[in-house]
């Protein structure tokens, strides 16, 4: 099992080469209803068009060694001097990645920190009239400390203490993201958010950041997550609808599960919004910025 996911989502497919092969395993890739179709076979419509398709698949497999060289050369994107022009060469580019984690492989450790990091926000939630007033105004329904106390990590060891297990993961995403001196990262900013029932957090991103995320601290049942929406919305003129049961791919929306515990991160600029809190109990959630300085 990996340690840590990153969940690449809102990938451009570019078609680049109309000269090559595409192999049977890229083709079918991973998705469930691939490995469906590889392993129950057709009796349904739509496992048939699968059947037919990965018979098709099978046709083209490599007949020997030196298509089977040229194939690996073509996954990589690089053209063999003898290559066939029979299948288009399909591949990803400018993927934004998702991070989720547990904030400690320590259970306990969590559980700890989660029952003074609820006990502090409700105690800001109970004193911060500027918060409340600022919330009324930006967070209906609900409470944030992000228009009043914003650096709550040099306000309070227990955020402080969040901070540094915070800086783990956002030095390996940054890693994984391949930004230089990724190490060099510093929270800037970290403000607790209380959502009550029918609260909502609208469609906005944050600037002046690089990497921002969320730490889930309580997380009732049915409380909503992150919900994410595809960069490139805004250049889609006539961009068709996608099918209902559309792959990860080529959703323009996901929402990433708020469980208490878990991390979550993506760029600033990636736009986000959560749905309404349709849970009975309050949702807390600490998010923060990070960026150099
Ligand atoms: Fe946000």
């Amino acid at each position: 099992m990996p340690l840590s996911r990153h969940v690449a989502c809102f990938a451009g497919p570019v078609l680049l080469v109309v000269t090559a092969h595409l192999s049977t395993e890229a083709f079918l890739g991973t998705h469930p209803r691939d490995m469906q179709a590889k392993s129950v076979g057709g009796s349904h419509g739509f496992t048939r068009r699968r059947s037919r398709r990965l018979a098709m698949f099978r046709e083209q497999a490599p007949r020997d060694e030196h298509e089977a060289r040229n194939n690996a050369l073509r996954s990589r994107g690089e053209e063999s001097s003898r290559g066939d022009a029979r299948v288009p060469v399909i591949t990803s580019h400018f993927a934004t990645p998702l991070y989720r984690r547990r904030l400690r492989h320590d259970a306990a450790e969590v559980e700890d920190l989660n029952h003074d990091l609820i006990a502090e926000s409700e105690m800001f939630a109970e004193i911060d009239k500027e918060g409340h007033q600022w919330s009324n105004k930006n967070y209906h329904g609900g409470y944030t400390s992000y228009g009043s106390l914003r650096c709550l990590h040099r306000m309070s060891s227990t955020f402080h203490q969040l901070e540094s297990w915070l800086n783990y993961h956002v030095r390996a995403f940054a890693t994984y993201l391949e930004f230089e001196a990724p190490r060099d990262l510093t929270m800037t900013e970290c403000w607790v958010n209380v959502m009550a029932k029918g609260a909502s957090h609208g469609l906005h991103l944050h600037q002046s950041s690089s990497i921002s995320g969320t730490y889930y601290v309580q997380t009732p049942p049915g409380t909503p997550g992150l919900r994410f929406e595809d960069p490139r919305f805004d250049r889609m003129m006539a961009a068709p609808k996608r099918r209902a049961d559309a792959g990860r791919r080529n959703t323009a929306v996901v929402e990433c599960p708020a469980r208490a515990g878990d991390v979550v991160l993506f760029e600033s600029w990636l736009r986000h919004s959560v749905a309404v809190n349709s849970a009975d109990a309050e949702r807390i959630s600490i998010s923060f910025n990070y960026h150099w300085c």
